[in-house]
């Protein structure tokens, strides 16, 4: 793709140059794979890869991942360090020692600040902070972070036109410092957080250095980008809390450190509509979509698509489930639950256990309630997005009620796509409840009496209520896709480094902090421990 083609191009203002945009995430937008001796290339997974990799393959950027296996580490020698393009998407991947990837990703980011910003520990028991997680942190996160930043540096060292950053999510919270170390104050850096920002009691578990190194780096960028405004909010209360010389000055949305502003902006993120419209024109999805109508028959069908993740409360719906079968006998026979769920961090103890639990909770249903004619539960586990998009044309209620949720992509997927008037159950903590709760039956995640019960009312519904609130729910969906979430935050960094470029052709005033520069030096070092304020 040549700048002049990019779309974003239109986001320029006359006379400004394109700027080098580079995404950087732990996972990639691709895998690579040994077959008969060569390198293949497979889509990766996950909401975050699946809502960025279309974008990324329309637009004049460069994408910075993790090499997560030995195959994608052969890929790096191949291209010798160096970005290459890959079915249309400039790629470079940073590459680490296995033990150091594992100390980041199954230690650090999953499950210690995963289950923090989903405030899914049992605290009176969990976690423990041990010489293992200290290690964990410094040789592990610490590291990988600094390699990213290492990587990012190196590929934007040349480029002679603004550079806009954007790190992704809880795997990258360091990026920002060290990249502001390496590149000065000229960059614009916009990390994404993907997930939950909890108030500031939530983060009393990490140890304070930890806690304030995080929240510090994060202070490095210019401006942070978050799901909802709440999680903006409490993103401002922690800074405001932890870190002595960070100042709100009454503002929800933007902190004051160092002499610098640091936005924190809400950018709910969305599907490609497009795409998924497409996907489900496939001969692929079609022949799924027939085989599960055959298998559903004439039941009703509630269904959920989730990851193999405690935070998505995939036993409490089962539970819910159950509850409806005992409450209201009537559904028995008539109704079907289906959980399409995507293995997902195996290697993490937690996620084994859910796995286990998941198995055994829709086992002890089935053996409850099934007769010759009718299994109440089926669970499939395995990945494919089409069959996923297959099933969600067919619902007649979607189960998403996550204890905690960024956003949520699937209540937006099946809002799209569903054909029968399907109602959204939808807790009231997940972030898509701000756009979609509406229209939505709104539960607590904890409530497993008010789920069966909002399961009874959905399959009850009169048709002509089911109708309105999905017709409403898919014009939402369709008003606000994934491009736009994109859009806005590359034109809010085109403005901030044009009102940058303004300000330093300003000559200073005496006195002024004209560049209201970054001077991150003081922030942290690797061992300080800054202290707590409240
Ligand atoms: O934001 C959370 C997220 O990164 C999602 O994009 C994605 O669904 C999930 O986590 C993927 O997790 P992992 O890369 O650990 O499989």
């Amino acid at each position: 793709m040549t700048v002049a083609d990019d779309p974003l191009s239109d986001l320029l203002q006359p006379g400004e140059t394109s700027p080098l945009i580079v995404i950087a995430s732990n996972r990639g937008p691709f895998k690579f794979h040994l077959k008969n001796g060569a390198l293949q290339v497979e889509r990766g997974s996950g909401g975050l890869v699946t809502a960025l990799g279309a974008l990324a393959e329309q637009h004049d950027v460069l994408w910075v991942a993790a090499a997560l296996s030995k195959t994608d580490r052969a890929w790096i020698e191949q291209t010798g360090d160096q970005p290459a393009e890959v079915e249309n998407i400039r790629l470079r991947l940073v590459r680490s020692s296995r033990k150091r990837y594992e100390q980041y990703y199954n230690v650090i980011a999953n499950p210690l600040l995963w289950f923090i910003q989903h405030q899914l520990w049992d605290i009176p028991r969990t976690p423990s902070i041990t010489l293992q997680t200290w290690k964990a942190w410094r040789n592990g996160y610490v590291a990988i972070n600094r390699l990213f930043a290492d990587v990012i540096a190196d590929s934007v060292k040349d480029a002679n036109r603004p550079v806009i950053i954007f790190p992704q999510d809880y795997h990258l919270y360091l990026v920002p410092r060290f990249l502001r170390e390496r590149l000065g104050d000229e960059v614009q850096i916009q990390p994404f957080v993907h997930i939950p920002w909890p108030g500031p009691d939530a983060w009393r578990i990490l140890p304070e250095s930890i806690r304030d190194e995080i929240l510090v780096s994060l202070l490095a960028s210019n401006c942070i980008g978050f799901q909802t405004r709440r999680d903006a909010f409490n993103f401002v209360q922690c800074c405001r809390f932890y870190i002595p010389d960070a100042h709100s000055r009454g503002s929800r949305d933007s902190i004051y450190y160092q002499d610098r502003k640091i936005e924190a902006r809400t950018y709910p993120i969305s599907i490609d509509v497009e795409k998924v419209e497409a996907l489900i024109e496939e001969p692929e999805t079609r022949l799924l979509k027939s085989q599960l109508i055959n298998a559903i028959g004439d039941h009703r069908l509630i269904l959920r698509v989730d990851r193999i993740e405690p935070s998505k409360n995939i036993l409490r719906g089962l539970e819910a489930f159950r509850a409806l079968l005992v409450n209201h006998p009537e559904h028995r026979g008539r109704v079907q639950i289906m959980a399409l769920l995507v293995p997902s961090r195996m290697e993490v103890s937690e996620y084994q256990d859910y796995l286990q639990q998941i198995m055994a909770q829709a086992g002890m249903i089935n053996a409850e309630f099934s007769d010759q004619y009718w299994e109440p539960v089926r669970i499939l586990v395995g990945e494919s997005y089409p069959r996923a998009l297959a099933a969600m044309q067919l619902y007649d209620v979607l189960l998403v009620n996550p204890i905690a949720d960024g956003m949520n992509l699937v209540a937006k997927e099946g809002a799209l796509v569903n054909q029968r008037d399907g109602v959204l159950l939808l807790s009231e903590h997940a972030g898509v409840f701000y756009e979609l709760g509406e229209y939505a039956l709104v539960v607590s995640p904890f409530d497993i009496y008010s789920t069966a019960e909002a399961l009874h009312q959905a399959l009850n519904m009169p048709q002509d209520e089911r109708h309105a609130r999905a017709e409403a729910m898919r014009q939402q969906v369709q008003s606000a896709d994934v491009r736009q979430w994109f859009y806005r935050q590359v034109e809010d960094a085109l403005s901030a480094l044009s009102s940058q470029a303004r300000k330093s052709s300003t000559p200073a005033t005496p006195g002024s902090s004209t560049s209201e520069a970054a001077n991150t030096e003081g922030g942290v070092s690797p061992d300080s421990t800054p202290s707590a304020s409240a």
